[in-house]
């Protein structure tokens, strides 16, 4: 390894920048040279912006401003601009976070180039090949030289493919360091009160691809977010890919439902924090309602992250038993299985992450117990 190695993370969409900002604050604290790399999936200030500014993140030192389109054209588009960047910057050491098309993207050049290159967030699976995040998650966990895993089944999945047991590391989750963090700042009476919401309400999060990308299926769902909304006040800070085909099947502003632009990470984990209820498809807020105990239902059909449902508060519903989920969820409030919370998600992932980076930047093969940190 060269004398002051340069590890640079590629970020690409708003999951990402919430993953990254523990691990980069980490590493900056063990002094390693990096730079983020912006690869301009999300671009609009409320997807992009907000968060360097919530999370503390340092400016980018590229922005590729690849923007929106099918997904070969994206992808195409960020092979081309990652290639430049790669060849430009020779990194020595490049850092991926979760399932986005940025992450596919980076870890083929990578791949292609010789780069050596860390997965943060490896081995989640929901088995269903009909999401794209599933396919980026397979591609994305073989082709990695260094894995950071979130909670232990993921474990099992990466040795099920294949992959050695000596590049997997449990780390924790960085998600929930960020979480942590934001924690003293999550106040949701101002956000409440600029959105005129009264003091018990539910948030919905919606974008998934088979949630909102037909009509049929955005429909469904919007039929069953209002019935909801006649239990409860609503706020729904909307995705950009869903707010058409949401709004044309009925999700509009009113008093009921809250239709609003997708909001910054403190705000948003504000609102979470003082809800009786959410409904979402994302990721991450399975991960977060479950941190903060407040009952979750996710919109959809399976998860790769089911640790939120055996430790935490999340729940898988369907459409059709939304409205019916919703009031036996409002009537028990959160009910968190007896034991605990998922392991290691305690707020010192980023740092687990760093030692090993850094001491593999140093060639150093330290076993995952003398870093401090467990692999099985
Ligand atoms: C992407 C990820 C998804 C992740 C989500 C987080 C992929 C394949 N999907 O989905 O896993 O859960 O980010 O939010 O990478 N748009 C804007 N402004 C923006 C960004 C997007 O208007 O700043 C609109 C565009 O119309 C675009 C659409 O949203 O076509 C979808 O954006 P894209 O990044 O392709 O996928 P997401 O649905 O955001
Ligand atoms: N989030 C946010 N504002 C919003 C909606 C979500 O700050 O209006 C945060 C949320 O707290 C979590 C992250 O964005 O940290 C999750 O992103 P998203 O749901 O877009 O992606 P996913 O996790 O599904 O990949």
């Amino acid at each position: 390894m060269r004398e002051n190695p340069l590890v640079l993370h590629v970020l690409g969409a708003r999951p990402n920048f919430v993953k990254a900002a523990p691990v980069v604050r980490a590493l900056g604290e063990l002094g390693v040279r990096q730079g983020i790399i912006h690869t301009g999936q999300h671009y609009d200030a409320l997807m992009s912006d907000v968060f360097f500014a919530d999370l503390g993140l340092p400016e980018p030192v590229a922005n590729l401003a690849v923007g929106s389109g099918t997904h070969a054209r994206q992808t195409a588009a960020l092979l081309v601009g990652l290639e430049d960047t790669f060849l430009e910057q020779s990194p020595d050491l490049v850092v991926v976070y979760g399932d986005v098309n940025s992450t596919l993207a980076a870890i083929l050049v990578c791949a292609k180039l010789g780069i050596p290159s860390a997965h943060v967030e490896a081995g989640l699976r929901s088995f269903d090949r009909g999401m794209p995040e599933e396919v980026n998650r397979i591609v994305t966990d073989s082709l990695s030289d260094l894995l950071f895993a979130t909670s232990p089944e993921a474990l099992s999945h990466l040795a099920a493919e294949g992959v050695p047991a000596s590049k997997v590391h449990l780390v924790g989750n960085p998600m929930i360091d960020s979480l942590f963090s934001a924690l003293p700042s999550l106040d949701p009476a101002p956000v409440v009160a600029r959105l005129g919401l009264p003091e018990r309400y539910a948030v919905a999060t919606l974008h998934r691809p088979a949630n909102v990308d037909t009509p049929e299926a955005a429909h469904e769902l919007v039929s069953a977010v209002l019935e909801v909304s006649r239990q409860i006040p609503l706020v729904v800070p909307i995705h950009p890919r869903g707010r058409t085909r949401l709004a044309e099947a009925g999700l509009v502003d009113s008093p009921s439902v809250r239709v609003v632009d997708p909001l910054g990470y403190v705000d948003f984990l504000s609102l979470v924090r003082g809800a009786a209820l959410v409904v979402t498809d994302s990721g991450g807020v399975q991960e977060e309602t479950t941190m903060l105990g407040v009952p979750c239902l996710t919109v959809r059909p399976n998860t790769e992250r089911p640790i939120t449902i055996t430790h935490g508060t999340n729940r898988l519903v369907t459409p059709a038993l939304l409205p019916a989920a919703a009031e036996k969820a409002l009537a028990d409030g959160a009910v968190t299985p007896s034991g605990s919370q998922p392991p290691l998600w305690d707020g010192a992932a980023g740092p687990r992450i760093a030692r090993v980076i850094s001491a593999w930047l140093k060639g150093d093969n330290l076993s995952p117990a003398a870093q401090g940190i467990r692999s099985e």
